[in-house]
């Protein structure tokens, strides 16, 4: 481990990440922690003044026999009442609770097996995609070129649209990001984009991606990080699904976060996104980053000057619930959770098998909650572009599904459409694929009569 070198992430920060300042008041913040200090500083409101006298979650009966013992009478009830609500109620730090940090500290070294160490902190944020974005408008400057994993959710690029860098793609297949393309992109890179400055950053979705709903295998992933090494790219991990994870036990790869020591003898190229929306609520707005400590800096100056913090409020619901589960039975929630989406995947595919057999393919996912459909409409397997067919025909027919395009970030045309699997009934889902049969059915005879 002597031998481990650690990546100075400074030279990736953008010459705006510089503008941010810390904020006049939330800056003095640490300063209240100093043993006899009074405080002045705040606006805090007097929390005596809110309506609220306690809250009560009652957890699922199913979901609420964790192993770790509970200190209350009733293992369905967390009360959140006295300081701790008048705390939950209140403005609170800009990076996150700090008990709530630590817990999820912890909780990434038993995950990604990373010894707490000053490579990496943890940033707790309003979901992940509000630190993907500030992450990445700390990392880009004007002429940057940024590698995008393609197919890509269109959040990501929603915001990356906006910022001043070219979208570069780097195709991913049924087994997600390919590392082959990923090099031949770099390895070209003079020759295809003479005087561009290389990549800084690529960002990629590396378990149950959407739209994809590709996982990428472990030794895929040891290849992007040996690239990411070899040109000098850091690596932003959007891992939304990893907790989806539902193929055979014991085969789930690990993280990019945790391979990159073991890989490179390196620390601090690895940028992680992890998301609670998935398997706690997506309406808690709760996510966390796991970054080189400069970087987390930067985004919490972002956060200190615009919308100030993550809710306290959720962040105490969910460090209650997790200190009293522990990692284990996160975890074991989490398995839980993942085995929904598995049967639901499975439901899924037996109708789909049924009524689209020799219309579609698809590669089976063993994480997350969407089917990335290709659309035969050809009979010889030439490619049609899905874009009119999904947006026009099948809305026409009743049946709601994104087309491809809206994954590409240069809007291409492609045969694929993303389906979600997350919520529709068995039912539901056969009359779905039955007008998804008709829909490609009636795109291959108006084809076939073309081409005559
Ligand atoms: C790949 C991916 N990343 C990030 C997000 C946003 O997650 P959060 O709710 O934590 O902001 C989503 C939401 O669907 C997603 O699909």
């Amino acid at each position: 481990m002597s031998s481990t070198t650690t990546l100075d992430i400074a030279p990736f920060l953008s010459q705006k990440s510089q503008l941010w300042k810390a904020c006049g008041i939330r800056g003095l913040f640490p300063l209240e922690n100093i043993p006899g200090m009074i405080s002045l500083l705040a606006g805090r409101p007097n929390p005596s003044t809110f309506p609220f006298e306690s809250i009560t979650m009652k957890l699922k009966p199913a979901l609420a026999g964790m192993p770790t013992p509970s200190r209350d009478d009733d293992p369905l009830n967390l009360t959140l009442d006295g300081d701790i609500l008048s705390e939950a109620l209140q403005y609170g730090g800009t990076a996150g609770l700090a008990r709530f940090i630590e817990w999820l500290e912890e909780f990434q070294t038993h995950v990604h097996k990373r010894v707490r160490d000053d490579t990496w902190s943890v940033t707790v944020g309003s979901g992940s995609q509000d630190l993907m974005f500030k992450a990445c408008e700390a990392l880009v400057h004007e002429g940057d070129s940024v590698l995008v994993e393609t197919p890509v959710y269109p959040g990501t690029l929603g915001f990356l649209a906006a910022l001043p860098c070219s979208l570069i793609e780097v195709h991913a297949d049924g087994q997600g990001l390919n590392p082959v393309n990923l090099e031949s992109i770099l390895a070209n890179w003079e020759t295809d984009h003479p005087g561009k400055r290389a990549p800084k950053f690529l960002y990629t979705i590396p378990s149950g991606s959407n739209p994809t709903g590709a996982s990428i295998p472990e030794h895929r992933k040891v290849a992007v990080l040996q690239l990411a090494r070899k040109y000098n790219l850091l690596v932003l991990e959007d891992d939304a699904y990893a907790f989806l994870y539902y193929g055979p036990a014991g085969q789930q790869a690990r993280s990019y976060f945790a391979l990159e020591s073991e890989v490179n003898a390196e620390r601090g190229r690895v940028v992680r996104f992890d998301s609670f929306s998935k398997v706690f609520s997506s309406g808690m707005r709760l996510g966390y980053m796991t970054a080189p400590p400069r970087l987390a800096a930067v985004v919490n100056m972002i956060t200190s000057n615009t919308n100030l913090q993550p809710a306290t409020l959720t962040q105490v619901m969910a460090y209650t619930l997790l200190s009293r589960w522990g990692p284990a039975g996160f975890l074991e929630h989490c398995a839980a959770v993942a085995d929904v989406y598995r049967i639901r995947r499975d439901a899924f595919e037996r109708v789909a098998r049924k009524h689209l057999a020799g219309l579609a393919e698809w590669t089976t996912p063993v994480a997350g909650m969407f089917l990335y459909i290709k659309l035969l409409v050809h009979a010889d397997g030439r490619a049609a572009d899905s874009h009119a067919l999904v947006t026009q025909k099948a809305v026409a027919r009743g049946v709601l599904a994104v087309p491809g395009s809206a994954f590409m970030p240069g809007g291409s045309a492609t045969p694929f459409v993303r389906v979600s699997f997350s919520l529709i009934e068995e039912a539901g889902a056969e009359e779905a694929c039955r007008r998804l049969r008709d829909v490609i059915l009636e795109a291959r005879a108006e084809a076939e009569a073309e081409a005559r």
